[in-house]
């Protein structure tokens, strides 16, 4: 049976309200925005303190506290819960207002990726949003973002140069080859190339053929979808994503991949014979779902697509919270499908004066 918020989605919002909005992002971009600031700045109080969960709860609890306040009808295609049993947000929720003219909206989120990073104090945290919402009466917003039933998706991102002309990227060409495309459309040596890989024994291979290629290589720890994000971000020093990660990480870079112009495909990796017979079983998997490349296209639907995030430490994306005198800085992202307009803000928080909203309790606090 399909849940109680799916199922009124659709239905519901356009046809009472009959609004068509031409632009229903620019409504709520800076409210998301203030959902991954708030977020970041309550896992802050919890940086290098060796408590992940702790951090954890405090960014989802803040977020749910800000989403309270945005006029959206949002229903989380994204969450978290699939990977471990860590608290946050979870796939199914309600989050928004619901009010009558409220937006539909699905949302793919994640308080923090890079939880562990944030317990031990180390860099390529952040906060992550993604929201998409419908162009038209008939669609419906909670398909907008797949459910991928796998842990894991192989993928393989790029940004935009890479992504343009002739010469593709794909999946499974040798290393080497996907490594001459790169190095032939940024005009570099593939020495000079620079790619992001997971630092985990099943990317062995991976870490092998590139060294051989020749190219560097940034190995990190955890939190992979600022590093897939990257290659799009021209200051990044990055210009390759590749290997093994979450599948709801999968899709929420990909819809930042998209807003940016870039490219990732991604592709269902069981990890173990037992996931395999569970996703065949169970979930129906057939064989060419689990060849089927996405695209980010495929991954966040149409144009109306809005990414959020802001940094808990230092990442190849965006820089980590700094603290000078009495005011918090937080660096945050604002990118969207429709027109591609990259925001960067770095706001400045009177901690003498900030409070924020919780979801627990509903009530605004000083954080
Ligand atoms: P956290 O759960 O600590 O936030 O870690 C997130 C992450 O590093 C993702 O960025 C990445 O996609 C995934 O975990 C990798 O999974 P695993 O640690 O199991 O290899």
């Amino acid at each position: 049976m399909q849940p109680e918020n799916t199922r009124t989605l659709t239905s519901m919002t356009w046809n009472q309200s009959m609004i068509i909005r031409h632009d229903p992002e620019r409504q709520i971009d800076l409210d998301l925005v203030r959902c991954t600031e708030n977020a970041a700045l309550c896992a802050w109080k919890w940086f290098g303190k060796g408590d992940k969960n702790k951090a954890d709860y405090a960014a989802a609890d803040s977020m749910r506290g800000m989403f309270q306040l945005v006029d959206v009808k949002g229903y989380v295609a994204i969450g978290e819960g699939r990977k471990d049993d860590a608290p946050g947000i979870f796939t199914g929720e309600k989050m928004g207002t619901w009010s009558d003219h409220a937006i539909p909206l699905a949302i793919a989120v994640d308080p923090i990726d890079g939880t562990t990073l944030t317990g031990k104090g180390l860099p390529g945290a952040i906060s992550v949003i993604a929201a998409a919402s419908c162009k038209t009466p008939d669609d419906d917003a909670t398909k907008l973002f797949p459910s991928i039933p796998s842990y894991y998706m192989e993928k393989i991102a790029f940004g935009p140069t890479v992504r343009e002309g002739p010469g593709k990227i794909k999946i499974d060409a040798p290393i080497d080859e996907n490594l001459d495309v790169i190095a032939f459309k940024l005009k570099k040596r593939v020495r000079d190339v620079v790619a992001v890989v997971l630092d985990r024994p099943r990317h062995q291979h991976i870490i092998e053929g590139l060294r051989r290629a020749g190219c560097g290589i940034r190995l990190i720890s955890d939190g992979d979808v600022a590093a897939a994000i990257a290659p799009c971000l021209p200051e990044s020093g990055v210009d390759l994503y590749l290997g093994i990660g979450g599948s709801p990480e999968a899709v929420i870079a990909s819809a930042a991949i998209k807003c940016l112009g870039g490219e990732m495909y991604s592709r269902m990796w069981p990890r173990d014979e037992e996931e395999l017979t569970r996703l065949t079983t169970e979930e129906g998997v057939t064989e060419d779902d689990l060849k089927q490349v996405w695209t980010v296209d495929e991954m966040a639907k149409g144009d109306h697509v809005i990414f959020a995030a802001t940094g808990i430490s230092d990442s190849p994306m965006l820089q980590g919270i700094k603290h000078r005198g009495r005011h918090c800085i937080t660096q945050s992202i604002l990118v969207r499908a429709r027109n591609r307009t990259v925001r960067i803000i770095d706001a400045f928080h009177d901690m003498d004066n900030k409070t924020v909203r919780l979801g627990s309790s509903g009530e605004e606090v000083r954080i």
